[in-house]
């Protein structure tokens, strides 16, 4: 028996590497869907590890659900004996990322090839979707930086140049043009990437709070103080350490942290024992620090500690070439996540392109998750967006979030049969509030509602806290 798989694997790698050069992936069923066979090019579409970890696993943890469901024919298709072409799919890529695909579907002849493999049944032959290699690419660049604009590109450039480098860096730009992405990505390219990247926000603490919380505490240090604390410079060692909103740090703690930028040592609250800083820091503030600095409320000399290298991430609406390429990224991220592959119709793409996202990408893919959310087809339309990105006049002048307050009825509830809710704000506050871990001050402000009317359209939504 070992012969004759030896003899005749050969074959396998001969199949995989004639469609491997043409830029496809093979991956071979048995007679319960179950992959038994999946050929090396599919790690580059997925990710590096999938055709080995694939292996005896069925074919939805692949697709995800939807593909070999029971919505689709594929199943009963290749049952029959019949062969299916070029089906749209998602592809899933590590836990929470996906890429179109196009998938094409045949039965194995009796004694062809299956004679490699007699459990063989069923072959599934992947390409990547037009244009979708492009996307993955510019995604792999900076793990989740997705860029094309010229602006961007630079950013990716200085970030793959200072991957040798242990310098402070700070990031600037308005709330949601990807700030902490960027952050990510730095660390992801530092000599510290094999460490821990350690995020602390700057504005949700008071002094002593925050102070505690970077450097950590000994037990008595403070009423309160119960037990030792580790602090996140401490957890951050051999990583990197976030700074995230800077721009608030109190005045107090800047003093403490400039001390420690400088003689590179840093003491627990309450103890005197030096301890070594071992994290590189990069902070990132959407507040224009000059402004701050000319106000006394933020320290020149720290500032220019932390802004050793200074990078500013410029609005989405100063850099709209990137905004199809973000635009699909982030469906696919969303569509992989309800195992549903989604597209852009023309003028869907078109209306993202002309509006001016105050809001930036994370505006962006909150218009993206509702129209996922209330579309029911494999395209974004025009009409499941919401209604101020549709037709930007209907956004009043100098308000942020217009969205939430926009008067015009939302015709993808037409028919009144929305597959998810009746109430077109549920979605965006849901989103919010998930993605502030329920904080509600955050998600109301970036929702550009106040925090009393967040609560009462809550109350009235019936959204709880988790
Ligand atoms: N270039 C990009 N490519 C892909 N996704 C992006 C990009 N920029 C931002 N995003 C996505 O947009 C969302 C907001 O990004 P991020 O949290 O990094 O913004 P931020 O600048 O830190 O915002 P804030 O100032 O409000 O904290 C995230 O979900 C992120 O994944
Ligand atoms: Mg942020």
């Amino acid at each position: 028996m070992e012969n004759v798989t030896t003899q005749r694997a050969p074959d396998w790698s001969n199949l995989e590497a004639v469609f491997e050069s043409l830029g496809r992936a093979l991956v071979v069923l048995d007679e319960a869907f179950v992959i038994i066979r999946a050929s090396h090019s599919l790690d580059r579409m997925a990710g590096s590890g999938t055709s080995v970890e694939m292996i005896g696993q069925p074919v939805e943890s692949l697709f995800g659900p939807r593909l070999f469901g029971p919505e689709e024919t594929l199943r009963e298709s290749l049952r029959l004996g019949r062969r299916e072409e070029g089906r749209r799919g998602v592809l899933r890529c590590g836990r929470d990322a996906a890429r179109l695909v196009s998938v094409t579907t045949t039965p194995l002849a009796e004694g062809v090839v299956s004679a490699c493999d007699p459990r063989a049944r069923y072959l599934v032959v992947i390409r990547p979707a037009e244009d979708d290699d492009t996307i993955l690419q510019s995604a792999l660049v900076s793990h989740g930086l997705v860029a094309r604009s010229p602006q961007m590109l630079r950013i990716v450039h200085l970030v793959e140049s200072l991957h040798g480098s242990d310098a402070n860096v700070l990031i600037t730009g308005e709330s949601g043009t990807g700030k902490e992405v960027l952050a990510r990505a730095l660390h992801a390219h530092s000599p510290r990437s094999g460490g821990p990247f350690v995020a602390v926000s700057c504005a949700a603490l008071p002094a002593d709070l925050l102070e505690s919380e970077l450097f950590g505490h000994v037990r008595g240090a403070f009423t309160g103080a119960v037990r030792d604390r580790v602090g996140r410079l401490d957890l951050a060692k051999g990583g990197t350490l976030f700074l995230d909103e800077a721009g608030d740090i109190p005045l107090p703690v800047q003093v403490k942290l400039l001390r420690v930028l400088q003689e590179r040592l840093f003491e627990r609250v309450g103890e005197s024992t030096p301890r070594p800083l071992d994290a590189r820091i990069v902070a990132a503030t959407n507040r224009d620090l000059k402004e701050a600095i000319r106000q006394g409320r933020f320290r020149e000399d720290l500032y220019y500690r932390l802004r050793v290298v200074p990078i500013h991430v410029p609005p989405l609406r100063e850099r709209s070439e990137d905004v199809e390429l973000i635009a699909r990224y982030l469906l696919a991220r969303i569509g992989g996540r309800a195992g549903r592959a989604v597209q852009l119709s023309p003028d869907t793409l078109a209306a993202l392109e002309r509006y001016d996202w105050p809001g930036n990408v994370r505006e962006l893919e909150n218009a993206l998750e509702y129209a996922v959310a209330l579309g029911r087809g494999q395209t974004v339309q025009l009409e499941d967006l919401p209604a101020e990105i549709r037709s930007p006049e209907s956004r009043p002048a100098g308000t942020i979030r217009a969205r939430l307050h926009s008067p015009d009825p939302d015709p993808a509830f037409a028919d009144g049969n929305s597959p998810l809710t009746a109430d077109p704000e549920e979605v965006p506050i849901r989103a919010a509030l998930e993605r502030h871990h329920w904080s509600r001050s955050k998600a109301a402000a970036e929702l550009g509602m106040s925090r009393t009317k967040l609560w009462r359209r809550m109350r009235e939504l019936r959204i709880g806290s988790r």
